[in-house]
């Protein structure tokens, strides 16, 4: 039995000489002191040693085990310490290196003006719609009074998905079904993405537009020009004015179109009003009664208003903006202008 002792000190002794982590050393010590190690292998075999020999025999290898374990948990108390001391130097930071700055982002000059206007006009009481990109005919033309013979679609150049499919050309599509689903007093805004293909440094195939409709008991034109006076004010500056003048869309009737005053100049002339000392800047008009009638709500009890003005249009005026396909670029020379 000494014999076989001697052997296991001899080479748990051999086994730990050159352990490097503690990861090995608890594989080791299992080895020996697990549950089928070689130690506890002994211990189980002191059943078939005759009983007078029992206690020599145990002390013996109790004295083993204890050698053994204070072995282990002396060698691992140092390689804990060594892996510690290296975890430390390896994940050492020097605070002395200067950071990488991330640039910070800004918003797009079409979002500011989105949100402003958003913001003037929930200020009067406009809740937000969003429609479809994707309309059918129906809604994006027939029920605001353009039949399929109708020469005002020739107004728009339109990008036709399918015979009745097609890419709205103008958020007044949203109007109908607005108007289709909630009982006057209606009161909306409804901002988004329109499409035309039409092309040049004040057109592109892809823009945006923002329309409003108030429909109620005893609204005239001079709701209307109260309000758009309000828009003016805010977006443009106190001291601009607006005028409106005869046009023609078939969804509304009478229909306008709505110039501001020159902020630039003051309305004596310049270069951004082309001497004329006005801007043109949305159309608008009192809701067609055709279009009431055809979302089933009576011309005789209610009237409405309607406008629609695009975004890309207003952020180039106010910034001062000469190509809008600036705008489309995402050249961040460009957009970095606009960081507040
Ligand atoms: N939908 C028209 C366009 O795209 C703009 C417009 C004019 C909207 C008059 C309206 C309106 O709501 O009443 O050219």
């Amino acid at each position: 039995m000494q014999k076989k002792i001697d052997e296991i000190e001899k080479s748990i002794d051999e086994a730990v000489k050159d352990v490097q982590s503690s990861k090995t050393l608890q594989e080791i010590k299992m080895r020996f002191l697990g549950k089928t190690g070689e130690i506890s292998a002994l211990m189980k075999n002191m059943r078939d040693v005759p009983p007078e020999q029992r206690p020599s025999m145990g002390k013996l290898l109790n004295a083993l085990r204890q050698w053994s374990e204070e072995k282990f948990a002396v060698i691992e108390q140092r390689l804990k310490e060594f892996e510690l001391k290296k975890k430390y130097s390896d994940e050492k930071i020097d605070v002395t290196l200067p950071g990488r700055v991330a640039p910070d982002g800004a918003l797009h000059p079409n979002t500011l003006i989105r949100n402003e206007l958003i913001s003037i006009f929930a200020g009067m009481g406009f809740e937000v719609f969003e429609g479809p990109e994707i309309e059918n005919d129906y809604y994006n033309f027939t029920a605001l009074n353009t039949p399929a013979d109708h020469p005002a679609r020739d107004m728009q150049d339109t990008f036709y998905l399918s015979k009745d499919l097609l890419l709205r050309t103008q958020t007044s599509a949203g109007q109908i079904r607005v108007m289709e689903n909630k009982k006057p007093p209606i009161k909306i805004l409804s901002p988004g993405k329109v499409y035309r293909s039409d092309d040049d440094a004040t057109h592109s195939p892809m823009f945006s537009q923002m329309e409003g409709l108030v429909v109620d008991k005893g609204i005239t034109l001079c709701d209307l020009k109260g309000m758009l006076d309000e828009f003016a004010r805010k977006i443009f500056g106190e001291d601009v004015k607006t005028r409106l003048r005869p046009s023609y869309f078939p969804f509304t009737e009478p229909s306008v179109e709505v110039d501001v005053s020159c902020f630039e100049c003051g309305g004596k002339g310049c270069r951004l009003c082309k001497g004329t000392g006005w801007i043109e800047v949305l159309g608008a008009g009192m809701v067609n009664r055709r279009v009431l009638e055809g979302c089933g709500i009576d011309p005789d009890e209610y009237t409405g208003f309607a406008f629609g003005m695009g975004i890309e249009r207003i952020a180039m005026l106010k910034f001062g903006i000469n190509n809008m396909k600036l705008l489309f670029e995402g050249d961040t020379r460009f957009l970095k202008q606009f960081k507040s």
